[in-house]
């Protein structure tokens, strides 16, 4: 199924969806779901663009885990959700910090577990009190830390495209009924016309 013109400003085919036949095949446990929508970012804004549609959608305790190579466009994709959560001030990497919390519509708590060792380390910043709390979780580099992360969450994979220097390809994937109702949200609202 085509996302057509209108999608978001300036894309004439945005969107495609793939039903649950299509399998991503050099992941590793944490992605290895059913990709439930495929997206195609040409540029770092048109990326925000998308998280910040998802950022609207999020509600208490909804897990996001991004995936993808260094520069893949986490940051800037958690960037977007911020917005659409109502962040008002800068979003920066918290690579070295390893967790930052902003405060929007609802609280944001942005992890990144580059510099973790594994699962205890997510455990040991807390992660579960976060997890369950009244904000939302992003998490880069979540398949390092894949075990302490809830069951049900949404997963999203950026990936470059050869030869296209600002092209993505995004891809989300649904872990359990809360991911998957997310998903369908934003397959409506990113359909034009409606
Ligand atoms: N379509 C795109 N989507 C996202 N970022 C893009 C795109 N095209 C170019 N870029 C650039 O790629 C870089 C992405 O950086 P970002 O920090 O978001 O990556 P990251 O995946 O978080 O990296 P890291 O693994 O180091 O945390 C930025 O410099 C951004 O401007
Ligand atoms: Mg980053």
């Amino acid at each position: 199924m085509r996302f057509g013109k209108g999608a978001l400003p300036g894309k004439s085919e945005f969107c495609t969806y793939h039903n649950d036949s299509h399998y991503c095949q050099n992941l590793g446990a944490v992605m290895a779901g059913a990709i439930e929508l495929e997206t195609r970012s040409d540029s770092a804004e048109e990326t925000r663009m998308l998280g910040e549609r998802l950022g609207r959608l999020l509600q208490p305790g909804d897990v996001v885990a991004l995936e993808g190579d260094l520069g893949a466009g986490k940051t800037c994709f958690t960037q977007g959700v911020a917005r659409g959560l109502g962040v008002a001030g800068r979003v920066t990497s918290p690579t070295f910090v390893l967790i930052r919390e902003y405060q929007g519509r609802l609280p944001l708590y942005h992890f990144d577990a580059y510099r973790l060792a594994g699962p205890e380390d997510l455990l040991a910043l807390g992660s579960d009190d976060y997890f369950e709390g009244c904000g939302v979780s992003v998490v880069e580099w979540a398949g390092r830390v894949a075990a302490a992360l809830p069951r049900d969450r949404l997963e999203i994979e950026l990936l470059r495209v050869p030869g296209e220097e600002e092209a993505r390809l995004i891809r989300f994937r649904a872990t359990g009924p809360r991911a998957k109702g997310i998903v369908e949200e934003l397959k409506r609202d990113l359909r034009p016309g409606d």
